[in-house]
């Protein structure tokens, strides 16, 4: 049927769970089909809004779409479109940002309510009523198992070389009834190419041909290259040492600019016979698949820009053997990544002196994206590191600050920091120990003697000597951008 046949099948006020994961996979035509919907109705005095569950972020024709419209009620997992996240901030959506692994354990205990209906892009229908799943998986075997109804968009843009790349896994279950699973390498598969769909549950069926949408990387600065170098010197320094194999561990890349330029820069050796234990595939990863560097890539979903997602579905042939997709309670599953020995490598908003980490809110009250998969990473993982460029908004704000004004990750997660100034490695190392390393190699100059000054104050001030701080005036950087527009004053 028409997407718009199809969106008049959802109810107001009931709850969706929409396949999608960084802009890959998600449904293009019923969100877009909805939002007309809502804004007809919100234009006769009758509001329309959803529930909106999914996989992770998604494309304009779904959170920007449903986000203009004003129909998103509550909103889970994962967020970063632009539309949603100022109707976040404005306080007129609610939005529950959870660990991505999580998400579907939790459906499954019942916590987060009941699911009325499941919008899934799919490749295409088998024969015997199987989906074949689309450019992501996310949290698609849950939505569909627990939803009342299924509607299924049907993209013809997707190459269906894709058909076989997925590997859904049915063996988790609730606890006490819970068993290991049962992967030992990237590369194990140990579920089925589809999704299992009792077809009874299918209310429609609607065709597309369109391309997963996303925004392009901004392309790789002086901060980016320097931070890539000063990681890449550290990967050098452990093998060295014997703490890391030649061929590194499984890497776990997370979303953003910063960590594809420090992918990228993998391109230039001299590790190869590497692997990927990750969410999303980037494009750095797909040129280190294309350069046989990678020799494969586990993950949830795709995270390309528009030329990239174009590059892949052409040559999805060349590339299928060497990814494997799967539920994101797999992807991110903590017992796998401790099993495997990730190598994390996430993006970070700031860190303070001592090393914990903020990798969503600014200024302790707005939303940037949300955890996404850093936390099931950045806690298992055999070595968890953070990067930034040590100031963001032209100079204007300092990644390094005396306190997080919000903590995603605490210290005891987070063993290296780089920035373009420095590396720091504090595995093993006390909290005064970390805010000495951290002050001296991540922060910027331009900060450095302030932060020097306020961690020797707090040493001859502070309330007690393991963490030192000056509780009035730790958050003080902070109150002053948000008075002057800048933490200098
Ligand atoms: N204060 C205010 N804004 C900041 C900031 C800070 N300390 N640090 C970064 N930002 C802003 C940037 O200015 C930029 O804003 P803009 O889009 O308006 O220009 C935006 O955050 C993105 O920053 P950028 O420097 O381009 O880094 P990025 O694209 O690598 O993203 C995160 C960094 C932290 C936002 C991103 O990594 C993220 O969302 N992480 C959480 C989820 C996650 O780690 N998932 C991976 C798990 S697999």
């Amino acid at each position: 049927m028409s997407a718009g046949e199809a969106a008049a099948l959802i109810a107001p006020g009931s709850t969706v769970g929409m396949s999608g994961f960084t802009g890959s996979g998600y449904p293009k035509a019923v969100p877009q089909a909805l939002a007309a919907r809502m804004e007809a109705q919100a234009a006769a005095g009758n509001p329309f809004r959803l529930r909106v569950w999914t996989g992770a972020s998604t494309g304009p024709e779904l959170d920007g779409a449903l986000a203009r419209a004003n129909g998103i009620e509550f909103r889970l997992p994962y967020n970063s479109d632009p539309i949603a996240r100022e109707k976040i901030n404005n306080g007129e959506m609610e939005y529950f940002d959870m660990h991505l692994s999580q998400v579907a354990p939790m459906a499954w205990q019942g916590f987060l309510g009941p699911l009325d209906t499941a919008l899934i892009e799919v490749t295409g229908i088998t024969p015997d009523g199987s989906l074949i799943p689309s450019s992501s998986v996310g949290n698609n075997k849950t939505w569909v198992d627990r939803a009342k109804n299924v509607i299924l968009e049907v993209n013809r843009w997707q190459n269906m070389a894709l058909d076989g790349m997925h590997d859904i896994y049915y063996g988790t279950a609730l606890p006490p009834h819970r068993i290991p699973i049962p992967l030992v390498r990237p590369s194990d598969r140990i579920g089925e190419p589809y999704l299992r769909c009792d077809p009874d549950k299918i209310i429609a069926i609607v065709e597309t041909d369109a391309p997963d949408r996303n925004l392009p990387f901004t392309a790789p600065d002086s901060a980016a290259f320097g931070i890539a170098s000063h990681l890449l010197e550290f990967f050098r320094h452990e093998v060295a040492k014997g703490r890391l194999p030649a061929t590194l561990l499984p890497l776990q890349s997370g979303v953003g600019n910063i960590t594809n330029a420090v992918l990228s820069s993998l391109l230039d050796g001299p590790f190869s016979g590497m692997t990927a234990f990750t969410e999303v595939i980037q494009d750095g990863m797909l040129d280190l698949l294309d350069a046989d560097m990678l020799n494969m890539a586990s993950a949830t979903g795709f995270s390309l820009s528009r030329e990239a997602a174009e590059r892949l579905n052409q040559n999805m042939q060349r590339f299928r053997d060497k990814m494997i997709l799967r539920p994101q309670e797999i992807s991110n599953h903590p017992e796998l990544i401790r099993r495997l020995g990730c190598l994390a490598m996430n993006g970070l908003i700031e860190a303070d002196i001592y090393g914990a980490v903020n990798s969503t809110h600014v200024m302790g009250s707005r939303i940037q994206n949300g955890i996404g998969g850093s936390g099931d990473f950045a806690r298992n993982a055999y070595i968890s590191i953070f990067m930034t460029p040590s100031t963001a908004k032209g100079g204007k704000i300092s990644a390094i600050v005396p306190q997080a004004s919000h903590v995603d990750h605490i210290t005891q997660d987070v063993q290296v920091i780089v920035t373009e100034q420095g590396l720091a490695d504090l595995r093993g190392l006390s909290p005064k120990q970390r805010a000495e390393v951290i002050i001296e190699n991540c922060a910027h100059p331009t900060y450095k003697p302030a932060l020097k000054d306020y961690y020797r104050r707090a040493r001859q001030h502070s309330y007690g000597q393991q963490s030192p701080s000056l509780l009035t005036e730790a958050l003080s950087w902070h109150q002053r951008f948000i008075e002057t527009g800048s933490m200098l004053g």
